[in-house]
């Protein structure tokens, strides 16, 4: 019996795993997730295996690439240049103490997912120079530390939302080189003095935004110009045509008027 106890403890304390190992489950879930969406053509994800996933914050500095733990937490993800490919996971929102997420330099396609508004330490977001589509969400305003929020060079859509206007902390926005339209929000623009709080070089390289800090569209204002003109021109010419082919009508008409005329004169008896 004593024995059987004494195997039973051994067993047990060979399986339980070290109690210094404290795997956060929405961090695993947060990476596992994550590990699914992306396509690592290259190998740069050699050590995110199953193992080392199911306990992603082992020590200070993560066996996992790019991984970063404090508190046995992950508080920073940066797989930057990694040649990755695929999606950003929604569950990236589990991650929930997360403070910099810098997946630069890939070529990650898809959206943007708007789950990342639950991230609500983030302060640095930098997602430049990959292939991501859609619109930039407006959710991300309600991550209220983000310092930066760097989005250039991607083929994202739409407007920049007006409400990250509102991220106060924000002391580096880039959205330039993507395929964003309308105007730019004026609380990102507009200081209370003349300078602009983001300047040109944030949003140049957008064929269809426009308003300051950007300059005017010159050209396209000049096409107006054109499209005006050669409307009215047009209006006119059909008008002096139109003139012109009545005048020349009511010349023939009445030519023709004055030879019956006179034919009938010809014809007419004299009294
Ligand atoms: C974002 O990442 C790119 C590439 O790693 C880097 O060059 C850029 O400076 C970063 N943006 C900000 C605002 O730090
Ligand atoms: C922003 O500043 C520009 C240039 O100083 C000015 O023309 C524009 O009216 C301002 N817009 C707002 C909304 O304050
Ligand atoms: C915009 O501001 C940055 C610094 O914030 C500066 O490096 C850059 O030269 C400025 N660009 C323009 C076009 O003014």
């Amino acid at each position: 019996m004593g024995f059987l106890v004494l195997a039973f403890f051994g067993i047990s304390l060979l399986v339980v795993p070290s109690p210094l190992v404290v795997a956060d489950p929405d961090d695993q879930a947060c990476l596992s997730n994550l590990r699914q969406s992306l396509q690592d053509p290259t190998g740069k994800l050699a050590h995110w295996t199953k193992e080392n996933l199911a306990a992603p914050c082992r020590g200070v500095i993560s066996d996992l690439e790019g991984v970063t733990c404090n508190n046995d937490r992950i508080y920073k993800l940066s797989l930057v240049g990694f040649s990755l490919r695929g999606s950003l996971s929604p569950f990236l929102s589990n991650c929930s103490n997360l403070q910099t997420l810098d997946l630069s330099y890939n070529q990650i396609s898809g959206p943007i997912p708007a789950e990342l508004q639950s991230l609500v330490n983030l302060a640095v977001l930098n997602l430049s120079a990959n292939s991501l589509t859609g619109p930039i969400p407006p959710q991300l305003a309600l991550c209220t530390y983000l310092n930066i929020i760097d989005l250039h060079r991607n083929q994202l859509t739409g407007p920049i939302p007006q409400q990250l206007g509102y991220l106060v902390r924000l002391s580096a926005f880039d959205v330039s080189d993507n395929h964003l339209s309308g105007p730019i929000p004026p609380l990102l623009a507009n200081r209370s003095g003349n300078l602009p709080r983001f300047n040109s070089s944030s949003f140049a390289g957008n064929k269809d935004l426009y308003g300051y800090p950007l300059p005017p569209m010159r050209s396209k204002s000049l096409s107006v110009i054109a499209i005006v003109g050669i409307g009215l021109g047009s209006g006119l010419l059909s008008l002096v045509i139109s003139f012109t082919a009545v005048c020349v009508w009511l010349r023939v008409t009445e030519q023709g008027m004055a030879a019956e005329e006179g034919k009938v004169g010809q014809l007419m008896p004299d009294y």
